[in-house]
């Protein structure tokens, strides 16, 4: 795991068409050295991955033991991350370290996810919400990278969008059912990438766009062990979320993805 990683990573070029993208393949000779910030990211996230797949709030998420009160405060939680991440990014998106990465119609989240959480919490929604400590410490991290060293964007960039964009659909399909959610999608935009068409072209547009940036060894380094702290970030709201599940005493129904299914095949599209 990841086992696709080192296959899709021919050059691939896009350009952004208004209703999404259009992706031309290079020859794949012109692929990843060693060295490229994508394949040190994913070699260096690979011990921290898997401890944030085994996280008991993950399992359980995955088997669709999650109740609809928990999903909702993991909206909420992802709600402020992305909103904070959003906003350091518009504000860095001209920045030569970041630039490249700026895809806002195909990645952002903050409006999707403000329409799931109308949807859960009603008109009301924005009254109702609230940050928790862990996520608040996740988002403080955040603004003070993207004030005072934006290159580190990419790292927290790297770590949600390509992660969003391998297990999305599998995690929709487990909430959907868990949570009995109506086949047109509501309350499940966050996992909906309308201006993507092809995750998988999409992920080695980002990778190449990611191996392009003018990025000395040292500054690769410090990008890696941000995206090691964006895990742990990760883990922490997953932490707190399963302590507020044991507490909530809400029907959690059975609804996730047979035990002997092949997940990994799957979950990468
Ligand atoms: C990539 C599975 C949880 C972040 C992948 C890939 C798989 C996978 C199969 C490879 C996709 C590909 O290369 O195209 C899973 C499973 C999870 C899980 C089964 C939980 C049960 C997470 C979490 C995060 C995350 C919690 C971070 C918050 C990433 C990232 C990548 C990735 C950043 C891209 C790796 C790279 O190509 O550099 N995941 N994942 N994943 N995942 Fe996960």
């Amino acid at each position: 795991m990841p086992a696709e990683v080192k296959e899709e990573n021919g050059r691939v070029e896009g350009m952004a068409n208004g209703a999404g993208l259009l992706y031309e393949e290079k020859d794949s000779d012109e692929s990843v050295r060693p060295g490229d910030l994508s394949e040190l990211l994913a070699a260096g996230t690979k011990e921290v991955h898997e401890k944030a797949e085994n996280t008991q709030f993950v399992k359980d998420f995955l088997r669709g033991r999650i109740s609809r009160e928990l999903f909702k405060l993991g909206a909420v939680a992802l709600y402020y991350t992305y909103t904070a991440m959003e906003e350091e990014i518009e504000k860095n998106k001209d920045h030569p370290h970041f630039a490249p990465l700026y895809f806002p119609n195909e990645l952002h989240r903050h409006e999707a996810l403000a329409r799931d959480l109308e949807y859960f919490y009603g008109e009301d929604w924005e009254n109702q919400i609230s940050c928790s400590p862990a996520t608040q410490k996740y988002v403080d991290r955040i603004h003070e990278i993207g004030q005072d060293d934006p290159v580190l964007l990419v790292a927290h960039a790297y770590t949600r969008y390509m992660g969003d964009l391998s297990g999305g659909q599998v995690l929709k399909k487990v909430a959907q059912r868990a949570l009995k959610l109506p086949p047109t999608g509501e309350g499940l935009n966050f996992y909906q990438f309308d201006g993507i068409h092809s995750a998988k072209a999409f992920k080695q547009l980002y990778r190449s766009r990611m191996n392009e940036l003018e990025l000395d060894a040292a500054t690769k380094e410090r990008i890696v062990a941000e995206a090691v702290l964006a895990f742990q970030f990760n883990m922490e709201v997953f932490g707190e979320l399963e302590e507020i599940g044991k507490t909530l005493q809400d029907d959690v129904v059975d609804g996730g993805i047979p035990a002997h299914g092949d997940m990994q095949g799957d979950i990468s599209k």
